[in-house]
């Protein structure tokens, strides 16, 4: 056997926890030499160039796309492995029924101690890069740190992107600073002389995180949120039980600030689904008509939020990019989005075309006539068409899950303060579903405990994002399904506490909203236009903040009526909104049955106040 590799930890690391904590790691796992990111261009630039020689990216024509690369993945690793992602508390019970779970000892016999632990040598032939992380804004005490040894180079330059990143956060972690470990292989160790290959992988895949310990340990998988730990693993499923624990929040939301021609401005927090349009909402450009309002980024998927001494919910955006799907993106749908990806980006199963550009599906009415699909094959439309997928809809030249790696600093419509340490105060939360009927397109809640409600028993159409089929309802409640590091029913009691423990401190409680984009009319088509003009409905919604703006109740809130919105410019007749705002009843009386699988799954969990709301609800669509 080689001997271990050198800590070689730069002088800079004053932190002995650390620096012992990585030759333990390194003692498992046995890589080749260990190098510790600094988070420097240079560094970034050093490391694409190893993955193009590589054979991981390729870098795209420097005239089109300056700066961006185009990477490959395995056919098999393309998405978030959901049934292969573990909450592994002391007590079953803890992770909850919606949560994947194995008892602690068990899943760390099978990664690390037991006699074929797969983290045993999994990093041979491989460099260990320590990357350092914060995430939020460098020394705010909404951020948190964390530190990932990962054998995955791409791993490491899309964590720069990602994070904020490298030596700086070593230098914020002082001699003793808290961090959480995450540790990351591909799980596809070198022997000597073994030939590597484009996207190493393995076919057996671990995401498992320890929620007591706050540990994260990825194995077999290179892509997106099994691998870059910042995000979902850290961000969401750890800070969750962070911020259970400690009482603030930690949610799958994006953040934007919305400022009115007055220039008075909102901040608003957005829970949806994944690929639901999130990143469009969150670059949202308003429409014709509404000149003088303006739309800012702070974040475009996940929001921490602390209440504050001044009264207020005060959020930061934990990432410093967005690792967003391209299919479905274009100039219509998210201009500024488009404008994101001019130049230094790093591109992940999308097609290439002739010119070395790249293009997906949605990007362009017309496909250009050739293309390199996402898995290096020849494409054009006839071969798309003799080769249907299993939906019998032509082959797609991207991978349907294909993603874009970008700096926020990318995005023209970022927001002044998206890297305040103080975090922007929050005024309104947003829920979102994709229900193609029933959930009317805006609601505000009339009370904290039925905006929970809503958010709790929100349902979702399945995506791409997800591995599996698409297309079918699940219960998505707060957009957390795959996301929360607990028990459901113990966040929704979560939820439902910080509502009495905030207005005890005199906190003023951020106002709750459902939307639904998505519904769609006889013809099977979505009614809402949907993008820019989702602006109607966040002006609305900044009305009823500022206690403005008409609106009427019915069974489930308050919504506007016709005459509320801000129509100009939008040819929107009033039996089209009938159909997005309409409540009915018969429809709702089933979908209220099926809110009790929810809370049959969670059982004694599930906080007794919701079974009331609903018993409510139940009561008022019966009379
Ligand atoms: C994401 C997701 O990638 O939610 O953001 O799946
Ligand atoms: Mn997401």
């Amino acid at each position: 056997m080689s001997s271990p590799a050198t800590v070689n930890a730069p002088e800079y690391v004053k932190h002995a926890r650390l620096a012992a904590w990585v030759a333990e790691v390194a003692a498992l796992t046995q890589p080749k030499d260990i190098v510790w990111c600094d988070g420097s261009q240079a560094e970034y630039d050093r490391l694409c160039e190893q993955l193009v020689a590589a054979g991981t990216m390729q870098r795209l024509n420097p005239a089109l796309r300056p700066g961006s690369f185009l990477a490959r993945s395995d056919p098999s690793d393309v998405a978030r492995v959901e049934d292969r992602t573990f909450i592994c508390s002391e007590r079953a019970e803890d992770a909850g029924p919606t949560n994947n779970w194995l008892a602690p000892a068990e899943m760390r016999a099978t990664l690390q101690t037991g006699p074929s632990a797969l983290f045993k040598g999994s990093m041979r032939g491989r460099t260990m890069y320590v990357v350092p992380f914060s995430m939020g804004p460098v020394g705010s005490h909404i951020s948190h740190i964390g530190v990932e040894l990962t054998d995955s180079p791409y791993v490491a330059v899309s964590m720069r992107v990602m994070t904020r990143m490298g030596r700086r956060v070593v230098e914020q972690l002082g001699s003793d600073g808290t961090f959480v470990p995450c540790v990351h292989s591909v799980g596809a160790p070198l022997e000597p002389g073994q030939a590597d290959v484009a996207w190493p992988c393995n076919t057996t895949k671990y995401i498992v995180h320890y929620p007591e310990t706050h540990e994260i340990w990825s194995f077999g998988s290179g892509y997106g949120g099994n691998a870059l730990l910042g995000k979902k693993c850290f961000a969401l499923r750890i800070a969750s039980t962070m911020g259970r624990d400690q009482g603030w929040l930690a949610e799958h939301m994006l953040i934007l600030g919305v400022t009115d021609p007055q220039g008075r401005k909102h901040h608003v927090a957005a829970a949806f689904p994944s690929a639901c349009g999130k990143t469009n909402f969150a670059m949202l450009v308003p429409p014709a008509g509404f000149d003088g309002w303006k739309v800012t980024t702070i974040g475009d998927d996940i929001a921490w939020i602390k209440p504050h001494a001044d009264g207020r919910m005060y959020a930061i955006n934990p990432e410093a990019g967005y690792f967003g799907v391209a299919p479905g993106t274009n100039a219509h749908t998210n201009p500024n989005c488009m404008a994101s990806l001019t130049r230094d980006v790093i591109f992940t199963n999308v097609a290439l075309t002739d010119d070395g550009d790249v293009w997906w599906e949605g990007m362009t009415d017309t496909p250009p006539a050739h293309l390199v699909d996402w898995q290096g094959r020849d494409w054009t439309p006839e071969i798309a068409k003799a080769n249907p997928g299993p939906d019998g809809k032509p082959r797609p030249a991207a991978h349907p899950n294909a993603r874009f790696t970008v700096a926020a600093t990318n995005n023209p419509a970022l927001d002044p303060e998206w890297d305040s340490t103080a975090g922007v105060p929050i005024d309104a939360f947003i829920f979102g579903g994709r229900r193609s009927t029933t959930v009317p397109l805006v609601t505000e809640a009339r009370t904290w405990m039925e905006g929970v409600y809503m958010a709790a028993t929100m349902g979702s159409e399945t995506t791409a994002a997800q591995a599996g089929a698409t297309g079918i309802v699940r219960r998505d409640p707060f957009a957390m399904l795959p996301f929360c590091g607990y028990h459901m029913g113990d966040y929704f009691r979560h939820w439902l506490e910080m509502e009495h423990k905030l207005e005890a401190s005199g906190h003023t409680l951020p106002k709750i909203f459902c939307v639904n984009w998505f519904r769609k009319g006889a013809d099977g088509k979505f009614v809402w236009p949907g993008y820019g003009e989702n602006m109607r409905v966040l002006q609305w919604i900044v009305q009823r903040v500022r206690g403005e703006g008409g609106g009427t109740e019915h069974l489930f809130g308050i919504s506007p009526r016709y005459e509320d919105l801000n129509w100009t410019g939008l040819p929107f007749p009033r039996e089209r909104f009938d159909a997005v705002i309409g409540v009915d009843h018969q429809a709702w009386s089933q979908e209220m049955k099926l809110h009790d699988a929810l809370f049959e799954q969670l059982g004694s969990r599930m906080p007794a106040e919701l079974a009331t709301t609903k018993q409510r609800l139940e009561e008022r669509l019966a009379a």
